[in-house]
């Protein structure tokens, strides 16, 4: 075992947080040129946030949808609205829904409160799970950015790859730089530089290259959904990966907390995939920007959760209730 790190991370509210009278998010399109906070003074406003991707990320955008369910509570607006609005804005991450249902019967800031340190700390206890599969020396390949920016704080994945790396076990992290909004190359990248652990971005098209070469033990990803056979719906490139991976005799690992877990989601098939703006791919010519892809479970060495290892048939061993 190699030696022991420190690593040094974002508090989670000043990766998202409800002040008095505003949501307010750390904006993510900013980073990591500018380190800037933004004040969502209204439910259209937050929402107007989570779809342009200023916070982003399955649980982090669950978050910051409670914070704005309170806010609106506080107000005595329509709750109904704010959940219809809040919950359109992104359709394939589940747990923007998730986190909306659990507010329902208690729309207050305590209960969006529990909720984020709920998440946090479902991270930490995954990642300490997940970080048991690596071993000394370890070269991980990581896509999107699954960090505490995409959590709220610690991170799915990257929580995974922290804990390891504390731990002494990580020699080099692969950050795909994930077009086209490159949440690898600038989230990812400007995370792993705050907490000190060594890393290089490569284009997303080399991934294959260097799994070749032998410079990559495992991958870690994290999820958006995850239906009841272990279909994963991830970051549009995923699958790519999923695929190289196991050409190439590697394990591909998904690490996500149960409010990723969709039971009512049977296959891959029920999950609804985001079509974004074709701009964010050319400005100039015709493209299609679907957001995510989905894994197939049979690609899929192992799911990790707050609750453990679930190994295939993940219809047998993911959990069929997801824990508030
Ligand atoms: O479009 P994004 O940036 O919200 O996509 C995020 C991802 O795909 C992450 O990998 C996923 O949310 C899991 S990480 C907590």
């Amino acid at each position: 075992m190699g030696r022991r790190h420190v690593a040094r991370a974002l508090a989670p509210e000043r990766i998202v947080r409800l002040d008095e009278d505003a949501v307010v998010i750390l904006d993510q399109r900013r980073l990591p040129e500018e380190v800037v906070e933004l004040r969502l003074a209204s439910v259209g406003e937050l929402a107007e946030a989570i779809h342009a991707l200023a916070i982003r990320g399955a649980p982090a955008i669950g978050v910051a949808a409670a914070y704005g369910l309170a806010l609106a509570a506080e107000r005595e607006e329509d709750l109904e609205a704010a959940f219809d609005v809040l919950a359109s804005t992104r359709p394939t991450a589940v747990n923007l829904r998730w986190a909306l249902e659990e507010m329902r019967g208690d729309p207050t800031r305590d209960h969006a409160l529990a909720i984020h340190r709920a998440e946090v700390e479902r991270c930490r206890r995954m990642a300490s799970h997940a970080a048991g599969l690596l071993g000394a020396g370890s070269r991980v390949y990581t896509h999107c950015n699954t960090g505490g920016l995409a959590t709220g704080g610690y991170g799915t994945a990257l929580g995974a790859i922290r804990t390891a790396w504390e731990r002494g076990l990580v020699e080099q992290v692969w950050v795909g730089e994930t077009r086209p909004l490159l949440q690898g190359a600038r989230l990812t990248a400007w995370e792993l530089e705050q907490l000190g652990i060594p890393f290089a971005i490569v284009a997303d098209g080399a991934a294959a290259a260097l799994m070749a070469e032998g410079e990559v033990d495992c991958v870690l990803t994290g999820a958006d959904r995850i239906a009841a056979n272990g279909d994963t719906a991830n970051k549009i490139g995923t699958y790519g990966l999923a695929l190289a991976a196991r050409h190439h005799g590697l394990p591909f690992y998904v690490v996500a907390p149960t409010s990723t877990l969709d039971p009512s989601a049977l296959s891959g098939a029920d999950i609804p995939i985001e079509e974004r703006a074709p701009a964010e791919v050319s400005r100039r010519f015709p493209a299609r920007n679907p957001a995510f892809d989905v894994t197939p479970a049979e690609l899929i060495e192992a799911i990790v959760t707050e609750e453990g290892f679930h190994r295939p048939p993940y219809a047998v061993s993911l959990p069929t209730t997801v824990h508030a």
